[in-house]
């Protein structure tokens, strides 16, 4: 029998055409991070399971992970994503000057259900920001958010950055008769909203809230405001710090005019670790349902590790859900999707001029000029249709003549035109 030609489901492989479109996504993210002050980090593929287990959420660690003893017998975990880790590592740092800026594109792994937009094996681009507690740092993150769509021509009507408050949202809840005890479901069933039938939703609510249909009608109502200034909502709000704060939010999201950024109730967040503001940011059309980014602020991870209580915010932007969108409205350049390997490739004539076409070969590139040298042995003719398959623009020919004058045909593709020269005339042309 015959092995499989496919890579486990949900498992990641990428074609060289899928690559470059890939490095040119993760290359855009990495500068528009820098260009903000922040600085790259990476951290461990495989983790004890329990810095995992003690926030992230009973879905994710005990649904979707990829766990398993190690031949030590330690029980470890795939990473699913990278915010405890960051945490253990700024946990870790003695006199480290905060806040920090960091951002990295690890490899994440969640036992998800293959579908658009989600897969196993997946790119989570990450920046976080840890040691401010000012809402500033909120708006930073989401300014970076804002920057990163612009950075991909991705304007402010195809996307929205929904965004709430955990903080408000327990005190709404509680406001609207959910229990302490109960809470925590109404949160996990508020984040499945989007993502079932609405009877069911409703069925599901109504049992998160104990049975309770009064409660849940309330809960209901609050996760379909639409606007801070909601006469129900201040009523229901009134007096109320946390509801201050979402309101001073808004000022400074409204100050500095983000037009995609949208107060939505219905934004909780499933990892269990978020404490303050929380967001998502998804496409306004139809395509991609599944959030494209998620994020918010975290106050009690690092203290986790220790007494030092340092809070974050930051956000998770999966790479392949961008990449979907951004395929979506046509927002990948034909520069990065049809971009030649090379700029030059060197044709050998017949196989005693291989030597002489090697050593052209590395001349050229020394000079930083990208070449691909025949290795096919194929008549000149078939070499040429090689470089033009790859949409290398330049062929240079090396026989047994050239090697003798030192002189070389280059020809250029998309015209027919031919220069003559030596290696440093040629090599300056190409330049
Ligand atoms: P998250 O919402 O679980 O947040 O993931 C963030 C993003 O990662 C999602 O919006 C999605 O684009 C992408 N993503 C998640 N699961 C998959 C999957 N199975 N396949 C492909 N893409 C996926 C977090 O992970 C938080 N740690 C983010 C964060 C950073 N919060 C603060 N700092």
């Amino acid at each position: 029998m015959s092995l499989s030609t496919k890579p486990l489901s949900g498992m990641r492989q990428r074609l060289p055409g899928e690559f470059r479109i890939e490095k040119f996504v993760t290359e855009t993210l990495c500068l528009s991070s820098v260009r903000a002050g922040f600085e790259e980090y990476d951290g461990p593929v495989i983790e004890p399971l329990g810095l995992f287990a003690a926030k992230s959420g009973s879905e994710l660690v005990g649904r979707q992970s990829y766990c398993f003893k190690d031949r030590g017998g330690r029980e470890v975990i795939l990473r699913p994503e990278m915010t405890p880790s960051l945490a253990r590592m700024v946990a870790a740092q003695g006199e480290l000057q905060l806040p920090v800026r960091w951002f990295s594109t690890p490899l994440c792994y969640r036992y998800e259900r293959p579908q658009r937009g989600r897969v196993r094996e997946f790119l989570q681009f990450n920046l976080d920001i840890l040691g401010s507690e000012n809402l500033a740092a909120e708006l930073e993150v989401i300014l970076v958010l804002q920057g990163i769509m612009k950075s991909f021509k991705a304007p402010s009507s195809i996307y929205r950055i929904g965004w709430s408050s955990r903080r408000f949202m327990s005190d709404a809840l509680a406001r609207c008769g959910v229990t302490k005890e109960l809470t925590g479901g109404v949160f996990s069933a508020i984040d499945k909203r989007d993502k079932m039938k609405a009877d069911a939703w409703a069925d599901f609510l109504l049992g998160a809230c104990g049975g309770n249909s009064v409660v849940a009608r309330q809960v209901i109502s609050l996760v379909s405001v639409e606007f801070l200034s909601d006469p129900w909502l201040m009523d229901l709000m009134s007096g109320s710090s946390a509801f201050q704060e979402v309101v001073e939010f808004n000022e400074l999201l409204q100050g500095v005019g983000i037009p995609s950024a949208v107060f939505s109730p219905g934004v909780v967040r499933g990892l269990d670790y978020y404490t303050g503001i929380v967001f998502e940011l998804m496409d306004t059309g139809g395509e991609n349902n599944r959030s494209l980014c998620g994020g918010g602020r975290y106050d009690n991870l690092v203290g986790l590790f220790g007494n030092k209580k340092i809070s974050g915010v930051g956000f998770g932007l999966g790479v392949l859900t961008l990449t979907l969108f951004l395929e979506t409205y046509k927002l990948i350049p034909d520069s990065v999707r049809e971009a030649a390997p090379a700029d030059v490739y060197i044709a050998v004539a017949s196989s005693d001029a291989t030597a002489a076409a090697g050593l052209l070969a590395a001349s050229i590139r020394d000079e930083g000029i990208r070449v691909m040298m025949d290795v096919s042995g194929k008549k000149l003719g078939k070499q040429f249709s090689e470089a033009s398959r790859y949409g290398i623009p330049f062929v240079v020919t090396v026989g047994p003549d050239e090697v003798e004058t030192g002189e070389y045909k280059m020809k250029n593709l998309s015209d027919g035109k031919i220069f003559t020269g030596s290696l440093a005339e040629i090599t300056g042309r190409l330049k």
